[in-house]
């Protein structure tokens, strides 16, 4: 049995889990409030926020995990990829903290970790429910969106990726241009349930394969706001909700159309969907449906392992440790 205490701190959120084995025991996240009068995330005040944050929040784990830190077997943290100054202060914490207690480091890479946090059991009574390889993950957060094809835990095979934006990172920016707030998937998400997905239609790109492009959808988005707004000056605030379920469908059926050509070219039946935007009602909908229709079975995360969280980066560092992958203590973070 093996009891790994982990942590996180790429971006704007600081967390710390403690996991026994496969098994969570404690996740704590403090999110920063501090970049939302910037609407986006500002390098310097993310990174002194995790200084102010990481002690209280490993802390915090430790104690709502009941056990004494002399039972931590090994550190897992997040060494990349992410905000360098941000990852700084995770990863020089991991390492001094496991080094006090003499214990064994492990790195773990943030995209994995997004991937990997479907085989995290939420307690030990829970059912053991995680996909089975070969599956397909789409993996879309606010830096990142790809097809994933998994054949075992580490072994992840990159089908398709986008080309410059990320999906969240599209969807922040239409909530941007409509002056909703930051960040803006969470925002786009609740008001989109009180509006008409097909009252707009906005173009996606033809690319080959499985790749992506969003950056295109976002100015086309933008230079329809304009006309509209020359017309009417009222026209988002009267049409707010239509806008957003209809922007909403736009990505979401664009990234599921691909994840759905790509689980039957590689006649795989498991699909999975993590990173932040996996938390959008839509996405997790239609991957249900298309799931359905095809009699795959659809993995989709509890909300709590969509966002950044420490609990994620200790199932990575679990199934690491079972292979004894340890770090060496010098090891720096990188940033992509
Ligand atoms: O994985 P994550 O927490 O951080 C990164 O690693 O980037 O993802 C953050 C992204 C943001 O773009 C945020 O707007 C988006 O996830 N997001 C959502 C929802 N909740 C978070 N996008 C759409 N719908 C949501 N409900
Ligand atoms: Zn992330």
């Amino acid at each position: 049995m093996s009891t790994i205490l982990a942590i996180e701190s790429s971006c704007d959120d600081t967390s710390a889990a403690v996991l026994r084995d496969d098994v969570l025991l404690s996740n704590v996240i403090a999110s920063q409030k501090v970049h939302e009068q910037y609407g986006g995330v500002v390098p310097e005040l993310a990174s002194r926020a995790h200084e102010q944050n990481i002690i209280p929040v490993v802390d915090g784990a430790i104690r709502e995990a009941g056990i004494g830190k002399e039972e931590i077997d090994a550190v897992a943290f997040t060494r990349g990829p992410g905000l360098m100054g941000s990852l700084m202060v995770g990863v020089s914490f991991a390492k001094s903290f496991a080094q006090a207690l003499g214990k064994p480091i492990i790195e773990v890479n943030h995209l994995q970790a997004h991937v990997l946090s479907h085989f995290c059991r939420q307690d030990a009574g829970a059912p053991w429910n995680a996909p089975q390889f070969p599956f397909i993950c789409l993996l879309v957060s606010g830096g990142h969106t790809q097809i994933l094809l998994l054949r075992s835990h580490f072994d992840m095979e990159i089908l398709g990726q986008t080309i410059d934006d990320a999906a969240g990172e599209a969807i922040d920016k239409a909530a941007k241009i409509m002056d909703l707030g930051y960040p803006g998937g969470p925002i786009i998400d609740r008001l989109a349930k009180e509006g008409n997905a097909d009252a707009f239609h906005f173009a996606t790109p033809q690319i080959a394969g499985y790749d992506y492009s969003f950056s295109g959808i976002k100015t086309s988005f933008l230079y329809f706001l304009r006309d509209r707004l020359k017309e009417d000056p009222d026209f988002i605030e009267k049409h707010k909700a239509d806008l957003c379920a209809s922007i909403q469908k736009t990505i979401v059926d664009f990234l599921l159309k691909k994840v759905e050509k790509a689980a039957l070219k590689y006649n795989v039946r498991q699909v999975a969907i993590a990173g932040g935007v996996s938390a959008n009602s839509r996405l997790r909908s239609e991957l249900q449906r298309i799931c359905d229709k095809h009699r795959w079975q659809a993995f989709i995360p509890p909300f709590k392992f969509c966002t950044d969280n420490a609990a994620m980066v200790g199932i990575a560092g679990y199934f690491k440790y079972l292979k004894g992958e340890f770090a060496d203590i010098s090891l720096p973070p990188y940033t992509r």
